[in-house]
């Protein structure tokens, strides 16, 4: 695929996330040719079944705006070992309704930071287990583990460890590998 658009969450609702730094720290250092764009979840109210019949408005754009992307890279921390409640509410309302399940087939990317040595890894395994369920391709390596030290992401969202740019440049290369082999099965099926 010449031209990808990418659609990023961030699992984060805090106004000082550190994950929404790494996110837009991603989406400067993007490859030619690939767009990243937010899809916000902050807005979304609980999800219930009872909206199943009629999903409201901000719950429609959100699934909408996953149907209009190439592939989905989910930026979060880590909460108690798994991933936070917003994010998880999120992703309830893409499972739904039944049978219209918004990541089936969908490429996705998992990545987080912390300031913790194991940098999300224990609640990205949460993550991709929902997301196997989801039946979404993941994206295996590399892996997305970024510890956040003081002062690696400026407050504009860029990156100021070379290395650790260009590990994000070759994870987004990765991930664009994934996008173009499910969307040429996609064209030749
Ligand atoms: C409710 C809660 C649970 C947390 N649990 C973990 C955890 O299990 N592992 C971890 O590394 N950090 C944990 N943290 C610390 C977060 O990694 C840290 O607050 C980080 O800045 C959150 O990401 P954000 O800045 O993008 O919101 C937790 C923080 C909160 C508020």
């Amino acid at each position: 695929m010449s031209n990808r658009t990418i659609g990023y969450i961030v699992g984060s609702i805090s106004s000082t996330s550190i994950n929404r730094r790494l996110a837009e720290a991603l989406a400067r250092l993007a490859p030619e040719g690939t767009t990243l764009v937010e899809i916000p979840i902050k807005d979304l109210p609980f999800y219930s079944p009872d909206y199943d019949a009629d999903y409201p408005e901000v719950a429609r754009d959100f699934k909408q705006a996953l149907a209009d992307v190439d592939g989905v890279i989910i930026v979060t921390p880590e909460y108690s070992r798994s991933i936070p409640g917003v994010l998880k509410n999120a992703l309830d309302w893409a499972a739904r309704p039944w049978g219209q399940n918004s990541f089936d087939g969908k490429p996705t990317a998992v990545i987080g930071t912390s300031q913790g040595g194991i940098a999300t890894a224990a609640g990205q395994q949460h993550l991709k287990a929902i997301l196997s369920h989801f039946n979404a391709p993941a994206l295996g390596q590399p892996e997305g583990y970024i510890q956040t030290t003081p002062g690696l992401f400026t407050d504009s969202g860029e990156v100021t460890s070379d290395e650790t740019a260009a590990f994000l440049v070759g994870y987004l290369e990765a991930f664009n590998a994934l996008v173009d082999r499910y969307a040429h099965e996609l064209v030749s099926a």
